[in-house]
């Protein structure tokens, strides 16, 4: 469901947040070290950073954008914290990318500025919620060139958990005009139980290491 960046804000500020788990989604680190990423990256909806940073240590260009202060200020600490003050935050709402001449060119358009797009539970925020879905694919196409590439890491409902679960179809039928979707597979999303979750989460198995896995899919979607 789409929400106001005080929602968000609060979430980081009250450390109640079920997708800050201290690393990167094993999903995203695999999908690197298959070759999934290159170029120019985008992390949008960034969150505590994780992928930005990893991305920044393995020498990738990348930017994080979040649309909370609070998850900026989040990812900047964390990345201070693991030795990566380099990697790149910053405040922006990725349903309006196309109106940044440096991301998009400028006449907007002209010149799109990255090569992969790395979204990790970003997309399935917009779920059911029509208009700012489509708003955020044409944000997406407005700032990826063509022939890059959209990966997303979103949780599936093939099973019951917590958060926003969308269905396969709903990310093939989201990209169509200007998009080829060449892969839509069965993932895992890493999470923990917080307390906002903990009903939801009661039938999940926590690991040792205090990490719920949520069946997730991660598609590959080509921008024409
Ligand atoms: C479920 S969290 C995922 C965070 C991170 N990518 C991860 O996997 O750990 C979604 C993030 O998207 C951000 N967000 C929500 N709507 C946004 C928007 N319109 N533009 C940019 N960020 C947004 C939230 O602030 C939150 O940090």
């Amino acid at each position: 469901m789409t929400r106001p960046a005080d929602f968000w804000n609060t979430v980081y500020d009250n450390d109640t947040a079920p997708w800050v788990i201290g690393e990167p989604q094993p999903a995203i680190v695999a999908l690197e070290r298959e070759g999934g990423i290159t170029g120019r990256v985008l992390d949008p909806g960034c969150g505590a950073g994780e992928h930005t940073i990893l991305l920044t240590r393995l020498g990738y260009d990348v930017r994080g954008i979040d649309m909370s202060p609070s998850a900026v200020a989040y990812a900047r600490a964390n990345a201070a914290e693991q030795g990566v003050p380099s990697a790149a935050f910053e405040v922006a709402d990725a349903l309006a990318l196309g109106d940044r001449p440096e991301f998009a060119g400028d006449p907007p358009g002209s010149a799109p500025a990255f090569d992969t797009v790395v979204d990790s539970a970003l997309f399935h925020v917009f779920g059911t919620e029509d208009e700012p879905r489509a708003a955020y694919v044409r944000s997406l196409h407005a700032i990826c060139k063509p022939g890059g590439t959209v990966h997303v890491l979103a949780l599936s409902d093939v099973e019951p958990g917590f958060g926003p679960r969308i269905s396969d179809t709903l990310i093939r039928e989201s990209f169509h005009d200007g998009w080829t979707v060449e892969d839509v597979r069965p993932a895992r999303y890493r999470g923990r139980v917080t307390d906002p979750v903990a009903q939801d989460a009661a039938h999940l198995e926590v690991s040792a290491s205090g990490h719920v896995d949520l069946a997730a899919w991660l598609a590959r979607i080509r921008r024409r």
